[in-house]
């Protein structure tokens, strides 16, 4: 008899639609037009899905990470079908890590509640800066208090596993100001943190149009040292290049 194990999946699910496309950002987002059409986008997820199950038959999932674009505009009735249709089509692990990257957005916000009772047990949560003129030059559709708000209601929802993404090295900011962004988030108390350098991507408006007052190259180092310290001096531990974790809950997917 062969007795053969084969390892656990992690499986990505893509959701391109965004409110506004931000200006930084080359990922594959756009920013809706008109109506999202989203029951058509899950049936074609789903039978995307199946098309791929005959080369993991007898693979089970370990975790599932929900990103985009912005996955938190899809409505809970969607995600319960989309996320009822692939356990239907392959085994989860008892306990199956599933994300979802949120926008801070009070409308997203009112969903977690939804979200959560539909299987999501982590959410990532895009606050990048808790300084409004930051979010500002960023073109981002939130402020400050908002990504406070949205945090309480993901914690109130029952979330007890989330993840805060925040840049450093934004238009005019000062290593000061970098520290204190990641004080804000310390405070919060997030399992998961992730610190990205902002980079001027090809074919984005910032790479178009650089934004004034980009911190020099030499400085970014800087920004990286003394954010990494103050990270471990509040027990947040590297493990990735841009990802730290609070008590090893760790991701398999940041
Ligand atoms: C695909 S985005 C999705 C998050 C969500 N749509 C939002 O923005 O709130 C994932 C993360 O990538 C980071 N990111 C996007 N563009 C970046 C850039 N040019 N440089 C550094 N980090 C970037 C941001 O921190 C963002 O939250
Ligand atoms: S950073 Fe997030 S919200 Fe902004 S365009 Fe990219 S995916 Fe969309």
């Amino acid at each position: 008899m062969i007795i053969s194990y084969l390892p656990p999946l992690s499986l990505y699910i893509h959701f391109p639609w965004c409110v506004k496309k931000c200006p930084y950002c080359d990922f594959n987002s756009h920013s809706v037009k008109q109506k999202i059409p989203e029951s058509a986008y899950i049936d074609a997820l789903l039978l995307d899905l199946e098309q791929q199950l005959p080369s993991v038959w007898g693979r089970s999932i370990s975790s599932i990470f929900i990103g985009g674009g912005t996955p938190s505009l899809m409505t809970a009735e969607g995600l319960d079908r989309l996320l009822c249709g692939v356990r239907a089509r392959m085994p989860f692990l008892a306990d199956t890590e599933v994300t979802m990257e949120a926008n801070p957005g009070t409308f997203e916000a009112e969903k977690f509640v939804d979200f959560y009772a539909a299987g999501i047990n982590r959410l990532s949560i895009g606050v990048q800066s808790f300084s409004d003129t930051m979010l500002r030059k960023l073109g981002r559709i939130h402020s400050a208090e908002e990504a406070i708000k949205a945090f309480h209601i993901a914690r109130d929802a029952g979330f007890n596993n989330i993840n805060i993404d925040l840049m450093y090295g934004l238009p005019g900011q000062s290593i000061e100001q970098a520290l204190q962004d990641l004080s804000s988030a310390i405070k919060l108390s997030p399992e998961h943190l992730s610190w990205y350098q902002l980079t001027l991507e090809p074919n984005t408006l910032f790479a178009s149009q650089p934004p004034k007052q980009m911190p020099v190259e030499d400085s970014l180092i800087d920004f990286s040292d003394s954010g990494i310290a103050h990270l471990a001096e509040n027990d947040y531990q590297r493990y990735e290049i841009s990802a730290f974790s609070k008590n090893a809950k760790k991701s398999m997917l940041a």
